[in-house]
């Protein structure tokens, strides 16, 4: 493998000595961390496919984990004002620098520290981009990016985020309703589902190559009552700032009851349908990821309890914490879900 190594001598300017001494305490931090991940990450669950395609270099090394923000990103309405009904009163927020060097990208990374994402997303340029509205809508039509973020009013919401892995944040992030896109594509009133698919550039994504055999590009779906809730956001930034690209950038869904594959990065394609769609990690492994998913602290994953979470507020910060129902958002979609086990089950939904 090609890998990405931070040259010994690394070094940043004092401004950025938080991401320095985050970077420091990576290793102590991933050992607290525990757990493993959802990937598939050994050829051996695929018989017959080693990981031979050629794997690409990133060329330009971004100085640290808030170094990745595209220059391209649109910067109109960044900060945005946060919107009170979503605080988190129970919880510190995480640092801009946890939430942007543990994450989830398979795109980028396949095997090694694979939350360790930022330093392979040099040659990734999310602008421009496009999103390309189809399926069962008034008229099909693709959408810029950029200019989509700069037309829609900006907030900030305070979302607590809750991984499969059982490691949780809370996050500032900017951006707007889903509902709000939802209502610009014109579904047909047959449509049930969204479904989305993240952008697949194997040129830039070194992962997509080196796990050649997972089902690229990431996909994900949605029932239309839980695209057009309110809680259902499109990030098109974090923190005040345009997103970083490990964390999605130019644009991804946060479903903040749900675990968060639920929420593609770098969307790509809106695609309307009259079906429950197939989705990415359920089609990889059905026994262990639903379609639904909701954080439910009665359903254990197959290889974990989900009644726990370790909460990271700091790379070097972290704290169990009871998993609550919903991630603590019963109020805004509980009724969605009369059937939601309340009791210990190990039905995966
Ligand atoms: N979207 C794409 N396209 N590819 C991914 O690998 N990972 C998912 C989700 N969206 C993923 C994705 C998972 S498993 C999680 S937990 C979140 O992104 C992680 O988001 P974060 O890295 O910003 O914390």
């Amino acid at each position: 493998m090609a890998a990405i190594h931070i040259p010994p001598g690394w070094r940043i300017p004092e401004s950025r000595a938080t991401s320095e001494s985050a970077y420091q305490n990576r290793r102590a931090f991933l050992k607290k961390m525990g757990l493993g991940t959802i990937a598939v990450a050994s050829a051996a669950h695929f018989p017959g496919c080693g990981p031979k395609a050629a794997h690409t270099t990133p060329t330009l090394l971004p100085d640290g984990p808030l170094d990745t923000i595209p220059k391209l990103a649109p910067r109109e309405g960044y900060p945005a004002m946060r919107s009170r009904s979503f605080d988190v009163p129970e919880r510190p927020i995480t640092t801009y620098v946890a939430a942007a060097s543990y994450n989830n990208f398979y795109e980028f990374i396949f095997d090694g520290d694979l939350k360790n994402v930022w330093p392979l997303t040099g040659a990734y340029e999310p602008f421009p981009m496009t999103i390309a509205v189809k399926g069962l809508v008034e008229k099909p039509f693709t959408l810029d990016v950029a200019d989509l973020i700069r037309e829609m009013d900006l907030e900030e919401r305070l979302y607590r985020f809750r991984c499969v892995e059982a490691w949780s944040m809370t996050i500032p992030w900017t951006g707007f309703p889903l509902r709000r896109l939802i209502e610009r594509c014109k579904p047909l009133s047959s449509a049930t589902h969204v479904r989305f698919v993240s952008v697949n550039r194997p040129k830039q994504m070194p992962g997509i190559t080196k796990g050649h055999w997972y089902p690229w590009p990431y996909y994900e779906g949605l029932r239309m009552a839980e695209a057009t809730n309110n809680l259902a956001f499109v990030a098109t930034g974090m923190y005040g700032n345009p997103l970083p690209k490990q964390n999605g950038s130019p644009l991804r869904l946060v479903l903040p009851w749900k675990y968060g594959y639920k929420g593609p990065k770098a969307v790509v394609e809106i695609e309307f349908v009259d079906r429950q769609p197939p989705t990415f990690w359920n089609d990889l492994q059905v026994k262990e990821y639903g379609f639904l998913s909701n954080v439910n602290p009665n359903i254990p994953h197959v290889r974990w309890t989900q009644a726990k979470e370790r909460f990271i507020s700091d790379v070097d910060t972290i704290e169990e914490r009871p998993t609550a129902l919903f991630n603590g958002y019963s109020t805004w979609v509980g009724s969605l879900y009369p059937d939601e086990p309340t009791e210990f089950t190990r039905m995966v939904r």
